[in-house]
């Protein structure tokens, strides 16, 4: 059984991420590959800002935190779907990929989809891809998704022309995942040694 989880990167209340990311949990539901998605969603998981009570074991920031750890370290891959704002991937996920220090997404793939009401959303994946990975060491897939005026998409039955290039696209992306994760996982087993390289380079 291959989990994995679905992380929601805006914190809004009516959010396009949120709804991108029940469509991609569909989507994996309905692959019928033996995958079990997850969602962490960080509105609901409403995680405070780090601080240095991260490292006091016992803080209550460590309690919050354990559970979501715990979680974490149950999936094989992720999809993580960001929204662009002001040009950025939004601090709150920055904040989730950082306290991920405990080996929770650590060589493990994920697929990243940014998404934008306009016709933005490169800067999220170039931020992602350049500083969302060094000490977690999560594995981008190499084929990210922009999903430009998002509000229209995955909206009409039957589907508009565009809808369905993404979703044959995004298909394809996710059984990479899904194989990938399944693949990568026994290497991780054998390989991966956390306690003598914790931080990358
Ligand atoms: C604070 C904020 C800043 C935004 N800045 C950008 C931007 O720089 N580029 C862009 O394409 N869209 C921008 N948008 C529009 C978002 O793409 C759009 O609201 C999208 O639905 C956000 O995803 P969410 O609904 O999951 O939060 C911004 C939205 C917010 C809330």
């Amino acid at each position: 059984m291959t989990k994995i989880g679905i992380i929601i990167g805006s914190i809004r209340k009516k959010s396009e991420s949120a709804r991108i990311g029940a469509f991609v949990e569909k989507l994996l539901t309905d692959m019928d590959a033996g995958v079990t998605p997850e969602v962490f969603s960080l509105r609901d998981i409403e995680l405070p800002f780090w601080s240095e009570d991260r490292w006091q074991a016992d803080s209550g920031l460590n309690t919050l935190w354990k559970t979501q750890s715990d979680r974490l370290k149950t999936c094989n891959g992720f999809v993580v779907i960001s929204p662009e704002w002001a040009g950025m991937a939004p601090p709150h996920l920055k904040n989730f990929l950082l306290m991920c220090d405990g080996g929770e997404l650590a060589h493990k793939p994920a697929q990243l989809v940014s998404i934008s009401s306009g016709t933005g959303g490169a800067y999220p994946v170039a931020e992602l891809r350049m500083s969302g990975y060094k000490n977690n060491f999560l594995w981008w897939m190499p084929d990210h998704m922009i999903l430009r005026h998002v509000a229209t998409l995955f909206q009409v039955d039957p589907p508009t022309e565009l809808d369905v290039t993404l979703e044959v696209r995004l298909k394809y992306s996710l059984a990479f995942l899904v194989e990938t994760a399944a693949a990568v996982t026994p290497v991780r087993e054998k390989l991966q040694n956390l306690a003598l390289y914790k931080f990358g380079m």
